[in-house]
């Protein structure tokens, strides 16, 4: 029930309207007893600080920030956490005692959905496809977590190029290396035992993405014989054609649902202080999944 002692959170973004974060911050609070509601705010262009002020002025708990103001927010916090500055990029604000502090969940979401789905990090050789911000986070990600070998394919070779020297730079070691998006071909290799060389790839471009549904970064089967688990990060579909790809050549696939999910999750502990048990964290994922089909 709505009262007194309500507590609000929300999402700034822009737009705003597709968003998933209401229906799983509200279902946790309901779940988990607490009295807080989840709404959605639409900031216009430039206004991402009057925004931040505003909340802390109208006493919000706390915040998710998405798309376009990840970046632009950070001027306008009090503290922001080591990995969030790390990869550049806010999607929490969590209340502090003279404004909020930033935070980045997507990162830490998208590996607690590794561990849900049992996908190892740990002494692996990880493909990323694309080079913009999401594949930059991801590799800093993969560094930190301990991946043996990471290699980011890319169109404009450059790009990639820039996020390799720079978690280089940071794990001391040529850890990460680039490809031209058309060279896929070089990573093939026959082991000892005669069998293919597989490795754990992670879609991280926009293409296949809903309404283009039908697109796929790479369709010639030949690339998917290295593939053993393809992760796309793409949640709308639930399914898709990477997806696809990968299970016809029997590989493990998944979607990028979970790390949603698991996003919204680790902001709600950092708010509320209580802990999401893997148990509720699958009935919302039910719900989302459930949500994202109703969509279309
Ligand atoms: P985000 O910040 O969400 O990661 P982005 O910066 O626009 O988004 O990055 C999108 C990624 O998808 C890029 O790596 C882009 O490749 P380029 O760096 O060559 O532009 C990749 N991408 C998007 N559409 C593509 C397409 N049709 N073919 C190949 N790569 C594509």
């Amino acid at each position: 029930m709505i009262n007194g002692h309500t507590r609000t959170c929300g999402v700034f973004g822009n737009p705003v309207e597709h968003t998933q974060s209401p229906l799983i911050h509200n279902h946790l609070a309901e779940k988990t007893g607490e009295n807080l509601v989840y709404v959605p705010f639409r900031i216009p262009q430039g206004y991402v600080g009057d925004a931040v002020r505003g909340a802390f002025a109208l006493n919000l708990l706390g915040c998710n920030v998405t798309v376009p103001f990840k970046s632009d927010v950070i001027p306008y916090l009090k503290q922001i956490d080591p990995l969030a500055e790390r990869i550049g990029a806010v999607n929490t604000l969590v209340r502090v005692e003279d404004g909020f502090k930033g935070y980045n969940t997507d990162m830490p979401g998208l590996y607690r959905a590794f561990e849900r789905d049992g996908v190892k990090i740990k002494g692996e050789e990880v493909l990323i496809l694309g080079a913009g911000g999401v594949a930059r986070a991801v590799a800093v990600l993969l560094a930190e977590k301990g991946a043996s070998r990471i290699v980011i394919l890319n169109r404009t070779v450059d790009k990639a190029r820039s996020i390799a020297d720079e978690v280089n730079a940071y794990a001391g070691r040529k850890l990460v290396e680039v490809l031209p998006l058309s060279e896929y071909a070089s990573l093939g290799e026959t082991l000892g035992d005669g069998s293919r060389k597989k490795y754990l790839v992670i879609q991280a471009t926009s293409v296949g993405m809903h309404p283009k549904v039908e697109e796929v970064l790479i369709s010639d089967k030949a690339f998917y014989e290295l593939v053993h688990t393809g992760y796309d990060l793409i949640f709308n579909p639930i399914q898709t054609r990477f997806m696809e790809c990968v299970q016809k050549n029997g590989g493990r696939a998944f979607g990028g649902a979970r790390m949603l999910l698991y996003q919204g999750i680790i902001a709600y502990e950092l708010w509320t202080g209580k802990k999401i048990s893997d148990e509720l964290a699958d009935e919302v994922y039910e719900k989302m999944l459930e949500a994202l089909r109703n969509k279309r």
